[in-house]
């Protein structure tokens, strides 16, 4: 394997041969997304999409643009874009300066490390994913609440507005938000205690079909005319806590007045000559990218060929070992001392790669946590927004799983979340991703589940460059740190390091998980030569990126996994 700058000049011949001679590629051009020149929204939604661009023709900014985006998509993408979940912002201002806003769902103050656990201490099936019991206390309304105060520029309720029309006007249904509400009318109403008549039809919906929803239109008016308190006291609230109550619940009238979103020092670090900003805990995500970029920098990729067997193996090695770190090390700061700067040490994450062997997997059951120095259907969705200006914004926000708990709170017409299945409910019990923790991780009231949403913006030569994140669960962290590199180190294009398919490791189970057809049979047979065990599994994330090019102008990636769409102008 190649190392750059000859670092540990060890070439095996078999290695040398396949990293240097990767599958003839196809003739087909490589995709393009749009190109607008100063400003551009890519999320889930064409409509959503839409909202935010228009935002900025009005004058207003990247974070006034993503604030309209995260309501618009609470109306048009109600599986996963939300009021009732929580979320991430990373933002890099004109100037360079970079923040971090913390709207994550926490524990409520009744909740505790026992909560979804019987007498004997097992664990109740599907208690913490789906119903009352499984939703974590709402952040998103009170994040974009301090997002506008600290960076908005346009009035509050011009960027409720557009949300507010969607949901009362109605509008037009996507083939696929079609069938995710036939699924979800199919297989979960039963988790309501009043049916929420506004997502039924009797025969089932279909593309072009229009949904009308006039609750959810009157609450985000509230929010619209009482910023936080529309949301977290008076009716709202109390249609919430009623809703709990009806479904044995716990979250309480005090647990939503209390609950206050967080600006955090985002994670810096370097990657080569680019820099890497993303989200702190309570999310892994920008850690362990860190970590992963760290672990694979002195390797030179870029010689090595995309989705081959040397780029896979060496990638999925560094991810089995950081997917350790996560588990043992990660969890909310405010309640867990995470040795941050220790793991994102380049020398600590180079240790970590010494027992890489280039031809052999390494068995995860070998691997455990390093020391540091000191002591569903799933549904997420992403977007990221640039504006003329040149100021940056990074979202993730997630109700969890699809539609979350499933529950509607009934007079308000929004989804609750169903976030508490992110704590480690028990230690070592896998959660509704795969993923296990422990101490770090474990049930406190208040305490905010950890994450491992990678809102995430780079920087070259001191310039503003990619603007990516993605859905995806525990595979969040691995699609942005592939989308990242097909960029830097594959040359590709946004919109081709978007399309480009996808693979996952996550150290337990050791398997890698791979999008159909990511690899040649070539690759295939190399990979499990040297002992990995490759699953096929549909497809992994939906990425929503910017690119700037070279000449200023900005190429959207938009993911063709789903109804993604960029907007811009
Ligand atoms: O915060 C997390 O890591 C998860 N709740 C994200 C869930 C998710 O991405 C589901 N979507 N595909």
């Amino acid at each position: 394997m190649i190392r750059k700058h000859f670092v540990h000049f060890i070439v095996p011949v078999f290695f040398l041969v396949l990293s240097c001679a990767p599958e003839v590629p196809t003739e087909e051009p490589a995709p393009i997304g749009l190109i607008a020149d100063s400003a551009m929204v890519v999320s889930a939604h064409p409509l959503a999409s839409k909202v935010g661009a228009d935002i900025m023709k009005k004058g207003g900014n990247a974070v006034d643009a993503a604030i309209a985006t995260q309501f618009a998509l609470a109306v048009v993408y109600p599986a996963a874009g939300n009021i009732g979940g929580g979320g991430f912002m990373v933002i890099r201002n004109a100037d360079g300066s970079t923040d971090a806003l913390d709207y994550r769902e926490k524990a409520p103050l009744a909740g505790g490390r026992d909560m979804y656990l019987d007498e004997d201490k097992n664990v109740i099936e599907d208690l913490s994913t789906k119903g009352h019991l499984a939703a974590g206390v709402p952040g998103s309304v009170d994040g974009m609440v301090k997002a506008h105060e600290k960076y908005g520029s346009l009035a509050w309720s011009e960027l409720l507005q557009p949300a507010i029309d969607l949901a009362a006007d109605g509008f037009e249904l996507t083939e696929k938000e079609a069938s995710g509400l036939n699924r979800y009318q199919e297989n979960h109403m039963d988790a309501n205690t009043i049916t929420p008549e506004f997502l039924v039809k009797e025969d089932g919906w279909k593309a072009g079909d229009i949904i009308y929803m006039k609750e959810l239109a009157h609450t985000l008016e509230l929010i619209r005319d009482q910023g936080r308190e529309g949301f977290y006291a008076g009716e709202t609230a109390e249609n919430l806590v009623a809703e709990m109550e009806r479904g044995n619940g716990i979250i309480s009238l005090e647990d939503l007045a209390r609950y206050k979103a967080k600006f955090r020092t985002p994670v810096i670090s370097e990657y080569d000559n680019y820099k890497i900003i993303s989200m702190p805990p309570p999310s892994s995500g920008g850690i362990a990218l860190v970590q992963l970029l760290q672990s694979v920098e002195d390797f030179a990729i870029d010689g090595m060929g995309h989705n081959t067997a040397p780029t896979v193996h060496l990638m999925v090695e560094a991810e089995r070992r950081i997917y350790a770190d996560r588990a043992a090390h990660l969890g909310d700061m405010d309640f867990y001392p995470v040795p941050l700067s220790e793991l994102m040490q380049k020398e600590y994450n180079v240790a970590r790669m010494d027992s890489f062997d280039p031809e052999e997997a390494t068995p995860s059951l070998a691997v455990s946590e390093g020391k540091p120095a000191v002591a569903e259907s799933m549904e997420t969705t992403h977007f990221s927004v640039i504006d003329p200006a040149g100021n940056a914004v990074s979202v993730t926000t997630t109700l969890n799983g699809g539609f979350g708990n499933k529950v509607v709170v009934a007079g308000s017409g929004f989804f609750l979340n169903n976030e508490m299945d992110d704590f480690s409910i028990k230690p070592g019990y896998p959660n509704m991703f795969g993923l296990v923790g422990g101490e770090a991780n474990a049930i406190e009231p208040e305490k905010r589940m950890l994450s491992s949403m990678t809102p995430t913006i780079v920087e070259k030569d001191g310039k503003l460059l990619m603007v990516v994140g993605t859905p995806g669960g525990s595979t969040i962290i691995t699609s942005v740190y592939q989308t990242i590199l097909n960029v830097l180190e594959h040359g590709m294009g946004m919109q081709a390091a978007v399309d480009a398919k996808r693979f996952h490791h996550q150290w337990k189970p050791d398997t890698i998980f791979v999008e159909t057809n990511a690899f040649d049979s070539t690759t295939m047979q190399s990979l499990e030569a040297m002992g990995h065990k490759l699953m096929d599994r549909g497809s992994i994330g939906r990425v929503d990126a910017i690119l700037v090019l070279p000449d200023g102008r900005l190429e959207g990636g938009a993911d063709p996994r789903g109804d993604d769409a960029a907007a811009g102008f």
